[in-house]
């Protein structure tokens, strides 16, 4: 028996978003080496999305039909919600090959030349973070995306020469957690573009139900709305935290997963009903207790809480904004009423940042 968390052979290098929290979006090493076993594999399996979902049958059922490649695609959406996963289904049922790739791994307009010349007819091509991709391998993409052809550049110089090399017809499939950043001509030639949306409850619940069954875990509905209710609409902090719960029942329970066992176990690792962890915590705290509930500034915020400003605001404060706890204002941060209820604290009254806008404009 290994246990995962501790092993200090393999450190995981350190991630843009604060390194090894529990509940970060981002993929840390254990996430990687599960998430191969519990993505899903059909488009039926695939939970909730329902819009993109069904756009996305309509797109390969009519394909297959006319015995055609696929039109090429693009999903956007923040990280963990399934872009990954779905491009793999794209390619399973289509039944074709699929290569993989990113953004930051094409340097050079050569590296990509090199990627189109290899595919095969029908294959998808997933480039992920494709909003990262060099400039001149953009160009070369475009047409490559649009008349399935590039022009390889032999030479330097006046001497260079454009060599047109066919490429056989593929379906790029390409994912973005900022689609803010494509190139609208990238953007554009796109057949089909997947918006993904941060999941319900109801659904989070269901995408744990089938995690605990490929697990072998023995999970009850309270209990895994329990975890849902903490997962920040995201299936990888779900997948994440079922691990961590499931630890805990094995450890202090009979390994049953229950609402019960599921709150003990996430407040031993400090991840609340809201799904709000230690930092989040720390700077709505500071904000009430030290500032009254605000404005404050993000610099003397971020002082209090005693982190880098950067990790406040790019860290802590988006989630907490989506959730409506924290609300970004010229003047500054200032909670929201919902933030005073979910710490438990009552707004002094007359202060200006107890009714979030209130107060402000007062005499
Ligand atoms: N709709 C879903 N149904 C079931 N499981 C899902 C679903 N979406 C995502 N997952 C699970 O969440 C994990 C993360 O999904 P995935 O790697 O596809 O996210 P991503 O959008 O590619 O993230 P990133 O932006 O970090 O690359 C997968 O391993 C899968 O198990
Ligand atoms: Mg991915």
């Amino acid at each position: 028996m290994n246990p995962d968390d501790t092993s200090s052979e393999t450190p995981t290098p350190p991630r843009p978003d604060a390194a090894e929290r529990l509940v970060g979006a981002s993929a840390d090493g254990e996430d990687q080496a599960v998430e191969a076993a519990l993505r899903p594999t059909s488009l039926g399996e695939f939970v909730g999305q329902e819009r993109v979902r069904e756009q996305l049958d309509l797109v390969l059922k009519a394909a297959r039909a006319r015995g055609a490649t696929a039109d090429h695609v693009l999903l956007s959406g923040a990280p963990g919600l399934g872009k990954t996963t779905l491009s793999m289904i794209i390619a399973a049922e289509m039944n074709a090959p699929i290569r993989i790739t990113s953004g930051p791994a094409i340097q050079h307009a050569g590296d990509l030349a090199a990627i189109l010349s290899s595919l095969q007819e029908g294959e998808v091509l997933f480039l992920d973070e494709i909003h990262r991709m060099s400039r001149p391998a953009e160009e070369m993409l475009y047409m490559a995306m649009e008349d399935f052809r590039v022009d390889v550049i032999v030479g330097k110089g006046p001497g260079a020469t454009a060599i047109p090399l066919e490429l056989p017809p593929f379906t790029l499939v390409g994912a973005t957690t900022r689609a803010g950043l494509l190139p609208p001509p990238l953007r554009d030639r796109f057949g089909f573009t997947g918006h993904m949306e941060f999941y319900e409850s109801a659904e989070l619940e269901r995408v744990l139900h089938r995690s605990a069954r490929l697990l072998e875990l023995e999970i009850d509905a309270e209990g895994a709305a329990e975890i849902a209710g903490r997962s920040r609409g995201t299936p990888r902090i779900a997948n994440r935290l079922l691990r961590r719960v499931r630890d805990y029942a094995q450890v202090k329970a009979d390994g049953r997963i229950t609402r019960e066992v599921a709150a003990m176990a996430l407040k031993v690792y400090e991840v609340d009903s809201r799904g709000l962890d230690r930092l989040d915590r720390a700077v709505l705290h500071a904000l009430l207790k030290l500032f009254a509930g605000g404005p404050v500034g993000l610099s003397t915020l971020a002082v209090a809480v005693g982190e880098e400003r950067e990790t406040v605001e790019e860290v802590a404060e988006p989630f907490l904004v989506r959730e409506g706890l924290l609300a970004r204002t010229p003047r500054g941060r200032i909670a929201t009423p919902a933030a005073w209820s979910h710490l438990g604290l009552v707004p002094p009254p007359q202060t200006p940042g107890a009714g979030g806008q209130q107060g402000l404009f007062g005499a």
